[in-house]
């Protein structure tokens, strides 16, 4: 058992056996491509937004009371692990969900903002938004910050400025893009 729980690759196999089992045994009728994008869409999102609210309410705030000697461990290990999840949680987060608006039939509907598609017309905008924050704003700065490219003193932290105040848009953006999302499909 400990051996099981320690492997999270295996962990994760059987997640996705237990999943395959509910949509066939319980869900076998509407196994459609849109109902898997929106169970990927939601995985995704899980990893985007879940990491997005670990930097904004754990890792930000704690940072500062962190003694200097073990800070690194933070921004050497924890921090680039994290990022890399989050920034490709974010790219597969959009790219299933444009599939999802496609395979629905309102793709463009959504994006020009037309009812019965505003709402989540609106929600894909603000979270093409939060996206292209990640990929052009966050990591690129965080890439210094955390001195993964070249970067002189001052340089680094004006970039840890930056991505902190990226990243805290996006928390700001999220709370109305999540309404948006769950909110698109009832009513
Ligand atoms: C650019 C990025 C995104 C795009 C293009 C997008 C697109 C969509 C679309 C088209 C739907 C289907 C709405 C409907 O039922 O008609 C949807 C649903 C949803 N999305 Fe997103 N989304 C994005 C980001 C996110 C993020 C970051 C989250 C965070 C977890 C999220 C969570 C959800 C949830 C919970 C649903 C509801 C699923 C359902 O009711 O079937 N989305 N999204």
């Amino acid at each position: 058992m400990t051996k099981f729980f320690g492997n999270l690759h295996m962990v994760l196999v059987a997640g996705l056996v237990l999943a395959l089992a509910v949509m066939f045994g319980a869900h076998a009728d509407m196994v459609t491509a849109n109902a898997v994008f929106r169970w990927l869409h939601l995985f995704f999102g899980i990893t985007w937004i879940g990491l997005l609210y670990y930097f904004n309410f754990v890792q930000i705030p704690t940072m500062p009371k962190i003694p200097a000697e073990l800070k690194p461990g933070v921004s050497k290990h924890i921090a680039p692990s994290a990022l890399f999840f989050f920034r490709w949680g974010a790219a597969f987060t959009v790219l299933t969900g444009l599939i999802v608006a496609y395979l629905s039939g309102y793709l463009v509907e959504a994006l020009s903002l037309q009812e019965p598609f505003k709402l989540i017309g609106i929600g894909m905008w603000l979270a093409l938004i939060m996206a292209f924050n990640v990929w052009f704003v966050i990591w690129p700065a965080q890439q210094k910050a955390l001195g993964l490219v070249e970067a002189d003193d001052a340089t680094k932290a004006a970039a840890a400025t930056r991505a902190m105040m990226f990243s805290r848009t996006n928390t700001l953006l999220s709370l109305a893009m999540l309404y948006a999302m769950v909110n698109a499909n009832n009513g």
